[in-house]
């Protein structure tokens, strides 16, 4: 194998050696099998191709200090992916068999996490599709599930550094009603404009009202939005949202550190008040706000006036990695040790 160049990672695909994977016919799911083919073989008429019956998910194994692989929250994803398939009439996979998939998975890629003082991770990726054959809008009676793994470093430029959003009004990435709460392809399909919009503009990322009125904070691109001042942590309350895990995550923390936190629709002028700002996801861990820009209306909401990260981001930041690294102790039991 090639030496591969942990710490100038970028958060992109390389071929690993295995994926997992698991057929759900006659009704039922079968067995977990262990595969290196990189490529699927499904019928044209899959409803995965045509209706997007199409869920995915996304999550991280750390390598330790002390030598240990660590996956972060695992269980969570698996109820997330269940709910997903709730949203689009896919049939459910057990926690515990995802949990085993992924730690199957991790474990014959064990070669491609990357060193701890790297820095980078494993991205695990797991998605079930529907693949029996259907012309008229039904769901399919036959799905598979695949998980398979690729190292990855940022998924904003610079890590953990500020970087600026803009407001894109233009396109909604779901519905108030749709399948914003799901993690299906389609709303990754609806944002790729306004994310394009963003790039071309020179922005990280576009960032979303919600799809109603225009007037709420829904989400910064594929990552969720907090906002922190008085020492509250605010985050958007929206039924058009992901739940992220990792803000999930940062909510107890931060409740932990002492903060209030409050779920609860936030007005776009609210932006003016914030002292320090984030996007949070498992791609992007925290990624600190330096500016909202809101073209059409000649607004910019700056909220780090210096171009750096705020203390209470960076606090919250090496609390979240130290837990996922193992660094510190774990209390809620949110790592699952692969061994
Ligand atoms: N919002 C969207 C639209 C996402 O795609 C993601 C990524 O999964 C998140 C938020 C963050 O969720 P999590 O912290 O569970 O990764
Ligand atoms: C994640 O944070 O895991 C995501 O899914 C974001 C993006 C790569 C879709």
């Amino acid at each position: 194998m090639k030496e591969i160049d942990w710490s100038n990672l970028s958060f992109g695909y390389m071929k690993t050696d295995y994926n997992v994977r698991c057929y759900y016919r006659d009704g039922k799911w079968g067995e977990l099998e262990l595969c290196s083919e990189e490529t699927l073989n499904i019928h044209m008429a899959a409803t995965c191709l045509h209706y997007g019956q199409e869920a995915f998910e996304g999550l991280k194994a750390y390598r330790g200090k002390d030598g240990k692989i660590r996956v972060f929250r695992p269980d969570a994803n698996a109820e997330r992916l269940q709910s997903t398939c709730r949203g689009i009439l896919m049939p459910e996979f057990s926690t515990e068999k995802f949990c085993e998939a992924v730690r199957m998975v991790v474990k014959a890629n064990e070669r491609f996490i990357p060193p701890y003082e790297s820095g980078a991770s494993l991205y695990i990726r797991p998605l079930l599709i529907g693949t029996g054959a259907q012309v008229g809008v039904h769901p399919a009676n036959e799905y598979l599930f695949v998980v398979f793994v690729t190292p990855v470093g940022p998924y904003f430029k610079g890590g953990f550094a500020t970087n600026p959003y803009v407001i894109i009004r233009e396109y909604d990435r779901a519905a108030p009603l749709g399948t914003g709460t799901f993690k299906v392809g389609g709303n990754y399909a609806a944002s790729l404009r306004a994310n394009k919009m963003a790039h071309d503009a020179g922005y990280a990322s576009e960032f979303y009202l919600d799809a109603k009125e225009k007037k709420y904070i829904d989400e910064c691109g594929a990552a969720n939005f907090f906002g922190i001042k008085d020492n509250t942590y605010v985050t958007p309350l929206s039924t058009s949202i992901l739940p992220s895990i990792t803000n999930r995550s940062l909510m107890q923390l931060a409740e932990d550190m002492g903060m209030k936190v409050e779920r609860r629709p936030i007005p776009e002028e609210e932006l003016t008040t914030f002292e320090e700002a984030g996007a949070c996801g498992t791609a992007a861990v925290i990624s600190p706000i330096e500016r909202i820009d809101d073209l059409e209306n000649h607004k910019s909401y700056v909220i780090s006036k210096d171009g750096k990260p705020g203390p209470i981001s960076e606090k919250l930041y090496h609390k979240l990695r130290a837990i996922q690294y193992g660094d510190e102790p774990d209390p809620y039991g949110w790592v699952m040790i692969v061994d």
